[in-house]
């Protein structure tokens, strides 16, 4: 029998035991009310060599808990004395209409959580009426992905590999039927990583069979992850990302490639020539920036600080729409916001503040983790039914008339 052979036979045996982990682990999910239970679930399921690369952030993770913190900080002034039969949620952004404004960002790795986690995902999302962005950086075949959702979807490029490599990237993106284009232009480098330094994941992915059994014990209390893990044929590589060859990247060269992957303002007009559709700037921190991006005549702006996962001390991200999305307001840009949004007043507080809508990385992967395709509808039926209730305690029935005027700065 050779390796290949022997691969599949150990797949298709696996079968059951993640059969009963979705049963499992669905079941749990009705003790969930909110994306913190969802994120305890995550980290019960996971094992921290694969975990702490979904929760943490760069350097010592200020900007990480500072995203956090900006929404913690930040309080709502309603009226009252208010009552509607509806609330309406949905919005357009990039031309594409959505049910709730609140879009699955893009997240790499996903398939090391959950098996063909990003075409789950997507399915999930699409079913929620929103969109889900694919990272380049993923386990499973854009086409896959895309064909998954009902919904629009968005592709993440990065420049792995090249020009020549990204354009081919670019080509599939279009012919599977994407519908806008997210340059995420926030990676000169890749984010220093300390906890994934700590924990030892490198070892974990490109170490021998001795350093490999040190995550034995880890792994034993993970069961229900490590036999989905191998039922879905074990560590992932990158289908999206072609090498000359036709071969996919493999896992392991990532983090070298990535130092070179950046997308540079010089780079957008090669990119609009090849993609022709809407172009989404994300990773902007400054009104520099989005000033610039207007400029260049992107669909949309993301103020993102990655998740807090690049440069940390950088402004949390719902500060930096404060500096930038009123001066936004009369170019023909529409602005969206990410990092730190765990419950649907988050939502509504990013809203008010100057967003279009927002997306969701984190929030959405610890639902993916907990529990697939249930998980991840779990955390949008979460982050809209409490928008909604939001809405209604503020006297807002639409979008539209979430202001500044409903927020205030905390005095504790
Ligand atoms: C594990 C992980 C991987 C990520 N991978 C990518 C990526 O490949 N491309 C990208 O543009 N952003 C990536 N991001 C950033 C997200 O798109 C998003 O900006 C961030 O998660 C928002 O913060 P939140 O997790 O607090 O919602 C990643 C974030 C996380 C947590």
């Amino acid at each position: 029998m050779s390796e290949i052979q022997k691969a599949g036979t150990l797949q298709k045996l696996l079968k059951p035991c993640h059969d009963a982990t979705v049963r499992r682990w669905t079941q749990r999910l009705d003790k969930c009310f909110t994306i913190s239970d969802l994120k305890s679930l995550f980290e019960k399921r996971i094992p921290p060599v694969v975990g702490d690369y979904f929760l943490g952030g760069a350097s010592d993770e200020r900007t990480l808990r500072e995203n956090e913190a900006a929404f913690e900080r930040t309080r709502f002034a309603p009226n009252y004395g208010i009552r509607y039969d509806s609330i309406d949620t949905s919005t357009t952004v990039a031309g594409t209409k959505v049910s709730m404004p609140i879009i699955a960002a893009p997240v790499g790795s996903l398939r090391t959580v959950w098996p063909h986690g990003e075409a789950v995902a997507a399915k999930a999302v699409g079913e929620a009426g929103t969109i889900c962005t694919l990272s380049t950086l993923t386990g499973t075949r854009l086409e896959e992905v895309r064909a998954a959702s009902p919904h629009d979807c968005w592709f993440q490029l990065y420049l792995v590999g090249g020009q020549e490599v990204a354009t081919k990237a670019i080509e599939r993106a279009k012919k599977a039927g994407y519908t806008a284009l997210v340059l995420t232009i926030d990676t000169p480098v890749a984010g220093l990583r300390y906890r994934d330094m700590r924990n030892g994941s490198s070892q974990a992915i490109n170490g021998g069979l001795l350093q490999k059994m040190r995550f034995a014990p880890q792994m034993s209390r993970h069961l229900s992850w490590l036999t989905s893990y191998y039922h879905d044929g074990g560590l992932m590589d990158f289908p999206n990302i072609e090498l000359p060859g036709g071969e996919p990247m493999p896992y392991a060269d990532i983090g070298n490639q990535l130092q070179k992957a950046a997308v540079t303002w010089d780079d957008i007009q090669w990119i609009r020539d090849a993609w022709q559709g809407p172009i989404i700037v994300k990773g902007v921190h400054t009104l520099h920036d989005a000033q610039k991006a207007a400029d260049v005549g992107a669909a949309a702006i993301v103020v993102s600080n990655h998740g807090g996962r690049q440069l940390d001390r950088v402004l949390p991200t719902l500060d930096a729409l404060r500096e930038i999305a009123p001066h936004m307001k009369d170019r023909n840009i529409d602005v969206l916001m990410d990092g730190g949004i765990r419950s649907g007043g988050d939502v509504a507080i990013a809203i008010a503040r100057g967003a279009k809508a927002v997306l969701i990385g984190r929030a959405y992967t610890f639902g993916l983790g907990t529990a697939g395709h249930a998980g991840v509808s779990k955390a949008f039926s979460i982050l809209r039914s409490e928008l909604e209730h939001t809405m209604r305690q503020l006297g807002c029935a639409s979008l539209a008339e979430l202001d500044e005027s409903y927020l205030r700065d905390s005095r504790v």
